[in-house]
């Protein structure tokens, strides 16, 4: 494993790593714009023209993240054929984990039966990528299956009555489980950060820089300047899936399927223009799922493979951009061994 490094951030390094197994853990009610509109000044009409959303699970009052995610990761188990004692690292994606302290993948390994390593990445939306990223050098290295969950439950950390966000997200899991296998090809990835202005999409307050006291006003809940975020995540995408491509020495016309993070339908049609990628390549779930931050880009995987969308040996090109603000791309060849 050697990184190629002409763009400081795109890794050339094509792990030998496959997806074996998928799962999701969604919560069972589902919440439609209508339901919202008689909460909130706001209506079916405005979500689905601004946003392609007409739908999302909310989790119940006794589920949290690491209910969803141990859902999902259980699921992905089974699909793969594995048993838990075959996993090496429970790796839990998530900006909405259900403490400060301690990471939810501790609690999620427990709920799965073992005591193996377990740790959060929190790199909100662009979570799961990274999560492979870090996920996937592990299971090149190591002696066994890691499993890459991305679970929020994003419906608990936004304003109820801030029409603006609330609307916007859901809740839900989806995991994957990665095995070494020399067949297959996990890569290049093309990840990146940009901290100088966080206020963009964050929880302002509750954290280290300004704690909130039991008794003192705070804002917790997730703010967002909307239009910034939606230039800069068409942007990075379209820029990071070049990146990935250009270091596979790839085009447009070799991707078989584009999973990109699942904010908003417009975003993802603008990325879909800017590369010049057929639109029927691109899968979208944000009209059932709504924005589920680092979730969204494996409940869409697993869609799409039970939609019969991944064939034997496709290449499939995932893109996410998030809070941070972060990014993350990569390739990955679905079922190599069949392809081979
Ligand atoms: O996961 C990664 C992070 N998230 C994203 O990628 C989301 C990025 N941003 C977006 O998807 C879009 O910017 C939004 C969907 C959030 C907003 O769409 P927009 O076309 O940029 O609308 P806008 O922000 O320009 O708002 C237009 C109007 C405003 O009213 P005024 O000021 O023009 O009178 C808003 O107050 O729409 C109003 N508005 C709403 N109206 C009805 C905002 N939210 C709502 C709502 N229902 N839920």
């Amino acid at each position: 494993m050697t990184a190629t490094l002409e763009h400081p951030r795109t890794v050339g390094t094509v792990l030998p790593v496959r997806i074996a197994g998928l799962g999701v853990g969604l919560p069972a009610r589902i919440v439609t714009n209508d339901e919202l509109a008689a909460e909130l000044d706001t209506s079916d009409d405005w979500i689905r023209s601004r946003t392609g959303i007409a739908q999302r699970h909310v989790a119940a009052p006794h589920e949290a993240t690491s209910d969803l995610a141990a859902a999902a990761g259980k699921a992905a188990l089974a699909d793969a054929g594995l048993g838990i004692e075959d996993v090496t690292t429970v790796l839990v994606a998530t900006t909405s984990p259900d403490h400060r302290v301690p990471g939810t993948a501790p609690l999620v390994a427990a709920a799965l039966g073992t005591e193996v390593s377990a740790f959060d990445v929190n790199a909100a939306c662009s979570g799961f990528v990274t999560g492979l990223r870090v996920g996937g050098a592990l299971a090149a290295t190591g002696d066994g299956a890691v499993l890459v969950i991305g679970a929020e439950t994003m419906t608990r950390i936004v304003d109820p009555e801030d029409r603006a966000v609330r609307v916007l997200f859901g809740d839900g899991a989806g995991a994957a489980v990665l095995v070494p296998d020399e067949h297959a090809h996990l890569g290049p990835f093309d990840l990146g950060s940009d901290g100088l202005d966080p206020s963009m999409l964050w929880c302002p307050d509750g954290g280290t820089r300004t704690p909130i006291a039991p008794t003192a006003d705070g804002d917790p809940y997730l703010r967002m300047r909307g239009g910034d975020i939606y230039r800069h995540a068409v942007t990075r995408m379209v820029a990071s899936s070049r990146a990935v491509l250009d270091t596979a020495g790839l085009g447009v016309d070799d991707v078989d399927l584009l999973v990109g993070h699942q904010a908003n339908a417009r975003i993802l049609d603008a990325v879909v223009q800017r590369l010049g990628i057929d639109p029927d390549r691109s899968h979208v779930t944000v009209d059932v799922h709504a924005n589920t931050s680092a979730a969204s880009i494996p409940l869409a995987l697993a869609d799409a493979r039970d939609r019969g969308r991944l064939k034997p040996g496709a290449t499939v090109l995932l893109t996410a951009f998030g809070a941070g603000l972060t990014w993350a791309s990569c390739l990955l060849t679905w079922d190599p061994e069949e392809d081979a």
